[in-house]
């Protein structure tokens, strides 16, 4: 059995710099058309310039593939109209972190007055710039994307007009967030589709399965997987794939972020395809995206076999989501 995916797009990506970005991009390239790229680099990407010239990285990186990065900005609170007009032309988003919550987001916002980010959102809102925002309080680490739940509500009630992207949802009260407030959307990963805390740590504890926001209870995945099942036009896939040094990982204080690129596309078709629902794949990975972002991606074919597939150990100096396990479906063209 086979199915063929149009344009795939991940909607949220991190593919760092430097050598990591050089090891990692492949594996986004070779099976997706296009992808949202985080901007939180050290220091983040925060001036046109720093977005023109991390594209042009990317593009290099990714040579030979047809892939298309789609950039970010880093939320700052004092990004005004003019700046935001200009930005607008190089990126599709722009990426709001609460201070210091996960992986180098020490820069972001630690004020969120409504009237504080007023400005800035105001303007966005009328360039249609969407806003993507990483959802979490600094509370107690199970209710953090609940408590954040409050915030979303606010800015989704003062800024009617703003699309606002809930990143990673871990959490079924967001779930019914999205259906309550029109403009709200969200992207969901394959790992909170998958897991949940007792894989993270109710056994053995597992650094590579290790992130923000962390894998929740049953009922969270249960609801986060019957919306994704369903092809529900507001959500969209994005990985959150976030690749640290296998070192980094395992270590005295292990960084936050799964790699899970190289299983996506053949982990996804065996989640859809168990429930019956290979049919709405197609919408969850690309076409939700389209509409929501108002893209039109690159043409690509990525077809998928039922075929077993063999997680490799460690990728590049990565470990995996998934290393050494078997997966039933793999991209036609992956060695088993
Ligand atoms: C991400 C990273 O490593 O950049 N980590 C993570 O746990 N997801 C940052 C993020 O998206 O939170
Ligand atoms: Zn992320």
């Amino acid at each position: 059995m086979k199915i063929v995916l149009k344009s795939p797009l991940d909607m949220h990506l991190h593919l760092r710099d430097a050598d990591m970005l050089k090891n990692v991009a492949k594996y986004s390239s070779s099976c997706f058309a296009g992808a949202i790229i985080m901007p939180n680099l050290v220091p983040p990407i925060t001036t046109i310039d720093d977005v023109k010239a991390y594209k042009n990285r990317i593009k290099e990186a990714t040579k030979g593939d047809i892939f298309e990065p789609y950039m970010t900005l880093f939320f700052k609170d004092s990004y005004d109209y003019d700046f935001l007009k200009e930005a607008k032309n190089f990126v599709k988003a722009i990426k709001l972190y609460p201070t210091g919550i996960t992986t180098n987001s020490e820069g972001g916002v630690s004020n969120f007055d409504i009237d504080n980010l007023r400005g800035t959102l105001e303007a966005m809102s009328e360039l249609e710039i969407p806003l993507s925002v990483h959802g979490e309080t600094d509370g107690f680490i199970l209710e953090r994307e609940q408590e954040f739940g409050k915030f979303y509500e606010k800015l989704a009630k003062a800024f009617p007009k703003l699309k606002i992207i809930m990143e990673h949802i871990s959490d079924r009260h967001s779930v019914e967030l999205l259906k309550e407030y029109e403009n709200l959307y969200a992207t969901i990963t394959l790992h909170h589709l998958l897991i949940t805390l007792d894989d993270v740590i109710g056994g053995s504890l597992k650094p590579h399965l290790f992130c923000k926001p962390i894998a929740k209870r049953y009922e969270d995945r249960e609801a986060l997987q019957e919306i994704a099942l369903s092809g529900y036009k507001k959500i969209m896939f994005g990985s959150d794939s976030a690749p640290h040094l296998k070192e980094k990982k395992e270590s005295f204080e292990g960084a936050a972020g799964i790699f899970s690129t190289p299983i996506l596309i053949p982990a996804l078709c065996e989640l859809f395809d168990k429930n019956g629902k290979l049919e709405n794949l197609q919408r969850f990975i690309s076409d939700n995206a389209k509409e929501i972002y108002d893209i039109e991606p690159l043409e690509k074919e990525i077809i998928v076999e039922k075929n077993e597939f063999l997680v490799p150990k460690i990728c590049d100096g990565v470990v995996p989501m998934l290393a050494g396990e078997k997966l039933l479906w793999r991209c036609q063209g992956e060695s088993q």
